[in-house]
């Protein structure tokens, strides 16, 4: 007898849990499918490759297995001048992202430009190569292979580069080191238009993984960061040690991301520099010691870059 109504108890439990599974998780994974990246969604993908949480190819979270974002104002192949280009490098090996491998992901409209004048499916990860992001005459933006369509290697484009953003290993810095526990990627429909921006469109983020919205906010959204705050210097101050620009700043210091080293190869010594620092804020001393400029490879480096890239 007993038995009987456990049994019933445990098919009502069960069949509560699939259809609630099926109304939150199934029904708006559908919705999504049939929304077409924006042109934002395709930087995105270009910038931070696949997957910038736990992963196989990056288990310990230290970046690897990312593209390279490079600004170009010539053209690598011919040398002749152009008008300044965001291009997205993936050295042979590394994984594409979701939109490159997964077409479907796209939108349809996206999808077919990608492919008939972008030529992506002439793409493969062991050959690596040379991406952009365009805009056709009707406002569909698209991905171009550019190592296709205008002979754009790897190395040429790297060598004619005026500028390397790392900011694609910077997101697994942003997801390793918690930064979301305070701070948002969410704007929201409120009063945070004013402050902090537009807040995005479910286009946006076709193809990203993980979203990082954030779990709370405790801290300023920093969808926008880089278009309010878009000083190198600062950024580097403020992480090394945020009470040397916000005095009363809740926020922790990641002055560990530095590393051993500085860009000059001078070693980094965190506890000399703190009790030159406490001597600074007791008022001992007027002025703080100087942070060390981050090496090029360091992690330090990587965050920078992704928070500037936040526009
Ligand atoms: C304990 C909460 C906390 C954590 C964790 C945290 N922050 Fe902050 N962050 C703050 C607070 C509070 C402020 C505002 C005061 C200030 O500027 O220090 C801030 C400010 C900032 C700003 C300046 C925002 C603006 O509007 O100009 C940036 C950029 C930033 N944080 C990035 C990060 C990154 C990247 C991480 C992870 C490596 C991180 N924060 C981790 C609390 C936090």
């Amino acid at each position: 007898m007993a038995f009987r109504e456990y049994k019933i108890g445990s098919m009502m439990f069960g069949v509560c849990l699939s259809v609630s599974m099926f109304v939150t998780i199934f029904l708006p994974g559908l919705d999504i499918s049939g929304v077409s990246s924006t042109q934002l969604a395709l930087e995105k993908q270009l910038t931070y490759g696949w997957e910038s949480g736990f992963n196989y190819y990056d288990p310990f979270l230290q970046g690897k297995d990312k593209p390279i974002k490079v600004t170009l104002t010539k053209d690598p192949r011919t040398g002749a001048k152009i008008d300044e280009t965001d291009a997205y490098v993936f050295k042979p090996g590394t994984h594409f992202p979701d939109g490159l491998t997964h077409n479907w992901i796209l939108g349809d409209k996206v999808e077919k430009a990608s492919a008939s004048t972008g030529r992506i499916h002439e793409a493969t990860e062991e050959k690596g190569g040379v991406f952009l992001v365009q805009v056709a005459d009707d406002d569909t933006p698209y991905i171009e292979y550019a190592t296709a369509t205008r002979g754009w290697t790897v190395d040429a484009v790297l060598k004619a580069a005026d500028q390397q953003f790392l900011a694609g290993s910077g997101k697994t810095m942003f997801i390793r080191e918690g930064c979301w526990w305070c701070h948002t990627l969410l704007p929201e429909e409120t009063q945070d238009w004013q402050t902090f921006g537009r807040p995005p469109m479910t286009g946006d983020f076709n193809g990203e993984s993980p979203t990082t919205f954030g779990s709370d906010r405790k801290a300023p959204d920093l969808l926008h960061v880089g278009s309010r705050n878009s000083s190198r210097e600062w950024l580097t101050m403020h992480f090394f040690n945020p009470r040397l620009v916000q005095p009363h700043s809740i926020m922790p210091r990641y002055d560990y991301l530095w590393g051993d080293k500085d860009k000059e190869g001078n070693p980094i010594d965190l506890k000399a520099w703190d009790k030159k620092f406490m001597a600074y804020a007791k008022g001992e001393s007027i002025y703080p010691p100087e942070v060390p400029i981050p090496a090029s490879g360091s992690e330090a480096r990587m965050l920078i870059d992704f928070v500037l890239n936040l526009k």
